[in-house]
């Protein structure tokens, strides 16, 4: 009998177009609105990030990341019996951009759906696959984020458009012998929505309401350090792990402040943590699995490791999952 789920195949997929800062900022300034590379590095660590062209929606990025997923993973897809994607910008109103992706990767019948639980969704679609896959609903699963965050960002609102960015990340999450999830924490609090959201909604054919990002971002840092610690605790708990048991910390990639204030928390040492919001800032759902491609790509993170996988956003909501890779 199969009693786990393991990751075999890690992909990612950025839109071409990078933003260094400096480029975003002479367009804000045109706007009339102020910034600087260095407030933007200080602040946050983030050097660019990379943007959609026009048409090119949360589907197209996750075709992309799945390919190189399944293609490391040795399956086709023809092999795959579960989508989850997990997005907060999707390409529809509905269907759910895992239908739109199914039917891009050139396959049909299987479950498809989408997770949303902004930046923590991918730690969210990481555990209904696991448990999925655990009880014997599926074999072979796609699990993926993807986000064209520069959609819903207010290019007035300097606060908030210089942190976020565009891109995918996949996993390709299969029934195994040996254990590959080892356990996952997941929590939200509904009471702190109005500090992280896009309040925008459609109704009659109009949308009400504003449908771009508002931030606090300061509240959103407190309460992000704070979760994070918790949630790692709890899932160490739960696996019956310790800290040193950690070999790689991939958090979510909002702000290089909040990935070394947890990573003090737990004791940790800054080179045992992955980092890639310089490269992508912030791109939601989709910030984890591409960190975690990029460090398996790079032969940081490889087979056997122990990893922490760590989400804090929207909702508020924010968990962890711990894996053998
Ligand atoms: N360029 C220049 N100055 C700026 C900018 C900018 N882009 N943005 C803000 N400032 C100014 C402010 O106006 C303020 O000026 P003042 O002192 O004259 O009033 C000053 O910089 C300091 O602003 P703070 O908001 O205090 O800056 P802080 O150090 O808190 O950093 C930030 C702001 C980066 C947003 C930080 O609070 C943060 O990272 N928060 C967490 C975000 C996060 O983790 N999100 C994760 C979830 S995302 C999701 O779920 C979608």
């Amino acid at each position: 009998m199969t009693l786990y789920s393991r990751i075999t195949g890690t992909g990612s997929y950025l839109p071409p177009r990078r933003v260094s800062n400096d480029e975003l900022a002479q367009e804000l300034a045109g706007r009339g609105i102020e910034t600087s590379n260095e407030w933007i590095v200080e602040r946050t660590g983030i050097h660019a990030r990379h943007f959609v062209a026009d048409g090119v929606n949360s589907s197209d990025l996750a075709l992309e990341a799945c390919r190189h997923a399944l293609e490391a993973a040795g399956r086709s897809a023809a092999e795959v019996d579960l989508i989850i994607v997990a997005t907060s910008t999707p390409d529809m109103v509905f269907p759910s951009s895992a239908a739109i992706l199914q039917h891009k990767l050139g396959i049909a019948g299987c479950p498809a759906f989408d997770v949303q639980a902004v930046c923590s969704g991918f730690v969210y679609a990481l555990t209904v696959a696991d448990a999925m896959v655990r009880t014997g609903a599926a074999k072979c699963a796609l699990v993926v984020g993807a986000e064209v965050f520069s959609r819903i960002l207010d290019f007035n609102d300097r606060t908030t458009c210089v942190l976020f960015g565009d891109g995918a990340g996949a996993v390709v999450l299969e029934a195994s012998d040996t254990p590959g999830i080892l356990a996952s924490d997941l929590h939200a609090d509904g009471s702190h929505v109005g500090i992280l959201c896009v309040p925008g909604h459609v109704s009659g054919g109009q949308v009400l309401g504003t449908p771009l990002l508002h931030m606090d971002g300061q509240a959103v840092f407190k309460l992000a350090v704070r979760v994070l610690e918790e949630a790692a605790r709890a899932t160490l708990a739960k696996a019956g792990k310790t800290e040193a048991d950690i070999d790689w910390l991939i958090p979510h990639q909002a702000n290089i402040r909040i990935m070394h204030g947890t990573a003090k928390k737990l004791k940790l040492g800054l080179d045992k943590v992955i980092v890639t919001v310089h490269e992508h800032g912030n791109t939601s759902a989709a910030s984890i699995p591409l960190a975690l491609d990029s460090a398996v790509r790079d032969g940081k993170v490889r087979t056997g490791d122990t990893v922490m996988l760590e989400g804090v956003g929207g909702g508020f909501t924010w968990g962890a999952v711990l894996l053998n890779l």
